[in-house]
């Protein structure tokens, strides 16, 4: 349709990466690219943390489960949803913050998501590959004291950055008769969509080049939300001033 539609549904994780570094100037035009992203009130709620110190790549891989990309990636960014920042500016202006609703959570939290994305996309235009480590919330008061968090900021996530150093195919997505409706929420032919994605799922992982299996999308399902993920994270976050009320 055209090359930036192209780009967006071409994109795949990339999970091994060349030495080759990331050319500064273009890093720099990547932040660029991120910070140009749209901010709920204009909060500009986020820092990234680009880590470069071989001793807290590896300590971070270790919390993201021992997943060899954290510590090898030619970048690692960690995306920190920040509410520091405005908050200081608040007080600097005389007024006292009002701290840890649960929206100011969500817009923080969006931010970082917009950011990375942005940037994301910018990378995959440049031909650089990424992929996201959710896993760094396996820990995330380790990653807080490993970077020096301040309180009103957490890790939402990291993210590996570089050249490929492989070509997985595309991963198939649901369809959109099942995730855009028209008007009002309705299931209406849902079950049925989804039994054909199943399939189109099982061909594709039984046929991918990597990391073969047998397996469907809601049977992942199944698995992933029948058991209780990180549930930690209310306490993690409470501790950092989000989310009291
Ligand atoms: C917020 C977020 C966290 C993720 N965390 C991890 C992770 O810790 N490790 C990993 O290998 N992939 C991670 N992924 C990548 C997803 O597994 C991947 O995007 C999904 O399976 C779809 O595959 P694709 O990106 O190749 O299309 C994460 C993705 C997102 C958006």
């Amino acid at each position: 349709m055209n090359q930036t539609i192209d780009l967006l549904t071409s994109h795949r994780s990339i999970r091994k990466f060349t030495d080759e570094p990331v050319d500064p100037d273009l890093f720099t035009r990547l932040v660029e690219a991120a910070q140009a992203s749209a901010s709920s009130s204009f909060l500009q709620g986020v820092t990234i943390i680009r880590v470069t110190d071989p001793g807290k790549r590896v300590a971070l891989r270790d919390v993201a489960g021992g997943q060899a990309y954290v510590e090898t990636a030619p970048e690692f960014l960690v995306f920190c949803a920040d509410l520091s920042r405005p908050m200081r500016c608040c007080r600097q202006h005389g007024g006292t913050p009002a701290e840890g609703l649960t929206e100011q959570f969500v817009i923080a939290t969006v931010d970082a998501a917009l950011y990375a994305q942005n940037l994301v996309i910018a990378a995959e235009s440049a031909g650089l590959g990424i992929c996201y480590i959710g896993a760094l919330r396996n820990d995330p008061a380790k990653v807080t004291e490993l970077l020096d968090l301040p309180q009103q900021v957490y890790p939402v996530f990291g993210l590996c950055l570089g050249h490929p150093a492989q070509d997985p195919e595309v991963k198939p997505r649901l369809p959109v008769s099942v995730t855009l409706k028209t008007d009002s929420y309705s299931t209406d032919g849902e079950d049925e969509a989804i039994a054909a994605y199943d399939e189109e799922m099982r061909t594709y992982y039984a046929n991918r080049s990597a990391n073969i299996k047998i397996q469907g999308w809601s049977d992942q399902m199944a698995g992933l939300l029948a058991k209780e993920g990180r549930p930690h994270m209310l306490a993690f976050l409470q501790s950092q001033g989000f989310l009291t009320r």
